[in-house]
């Protein structure tokens, strides 16, 4: 049994040296202010969390990863060896928070009651397929605007030269699931794993957490999903148009999780990933170990760059 199963991932949190710039590049990226204190930068989506991310005026560390649970929760993991008391949140949005710390050193906050905001309501036309009945009949499809909103949070990868003990840590304290375990020549050497949240019946992302072996230990990139593939490929045009930002891989579509994906580093390299169309799965999907020459492909789109796949950022 795990310690408790977390419902959602919250935001992560990371530094950065100049919040002006930061806040730059992630409303290009997609994402809105949500609220800006003289040392910390708080964006948003189109859902209706306060935020999806965090970053604190300082050196280029990543911080952590956040997730929101019940307070039920918050108690029984605050019991657990090496966690902090449960702690008032102060910082915009509020709400309460347990820290605990991942086998690589990094902070997790398992968080409840986060204030809910409006959602934004992002205008979208349907989009047609070959398949019958077009959903889109007697109208025109107008895009808006880039950058279009992003809806909501999706991912976290770490690089980790600990992949088995990161992986088994997540799933048996915070009760994520196994969906792919990929590994390289003998089946025990794992490689990659993606774990989803275990929400019963309920579908879920196929992965809210990747752990991917590196010799270097950091985030390898955090991911956000856009609207839909149309809001992938225009917002991909848009960034590169500002020609401030380092452009990472895509446009490709994953084989697990099938995401259309685009990934981007902000100015201090730090990878955002924006995609659209995942796999959703129960936990009674279950899940799967696979040989990596299986599980590391793209269904279309370029093979990562070597310098992607290396990537951490401490
Ligand atoms: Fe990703």
């Amino acid at each position: 049994m795990p310690a408790i199963k977390v419902a959602e991932f919250a935001f992560p949190r990371m530094e950065a040296p100049d919040l002006d710039q930061m806040e730059e590049f992630l409303t290009h990226f997609g994402l809105v202010r949500a609220e800006r204190t003289s040392d910390a930068l708080y964006m948003r989506g189109a859902d209706d969390h306060h935020h999806l991310h965090v970053t604190h005026k300082g050196g280029t560390k990543f911080i952590g990863f956040a997730y929101h649970a019940s307070e039920d929760d918050l108690k029984r993991i605050a019991r657990l060896p090496g966690a902090s008391s449960i702690e008032t949140l102060n910082e915009p949005g509020g709400g309460k928070r347990v820290r605990l710390k991942e086998p690589n050193g990094y902070q997790i906050e398992v968080i409840a009651g986060m204030q809910a905001v409006a959602p934004i309501k992002v205008p979208r036309d349907p989009v047609n397929t070959g398949s019958d009945p077009h959903r889109r009949a007697g109208r025109v499809m107008r895009l808006s605007k880039s950058p279009t909103t992003i809806q909501r949070i999706g991912h976290g990868v770490l690089a980790t030269p600990k992949v088995k003990e990161t992986t088994a840590w997540f799933r048996e304290t915070l009760g994520m699931i196994r969906s792919d375990d990929v590994y390289a020549g003998d089946k025990d050497n794992v490689i990659g794993a993606f774990s989803r949240l275990d929400r019963g019946a309920d579908y879920v992302d196929h992965h809210v957490l990747f752990c991917v072996h590196n010799e270097k230990t950091g985030l390898n990139h955090v991911s956000y999903e856009a609207q839909d593939i149309d809001a992938v490929f225009q917002d991909h045009e848009h960034i590169k148009k500002v020609g401030k930002y380092q452009h990472m891989w895509g446009i490709g579509r994953h084989l697990l999780g099938s995401q259309v994906y685009d990934y981007w580093q902000d100015p201090w390299g730090r990878v955002h990933e924006r995609w659209a169309d995942t796999d959703r799965l129960n936990a009674a999907n279950g899940g799967n170990v696979i040989p990596a020459e299986e599980g590391f492909q793209s269904q279309w789109g370029e093979r990562p760059p070597e310098r992607f796949i290396g990537h951490a950022s401490p």
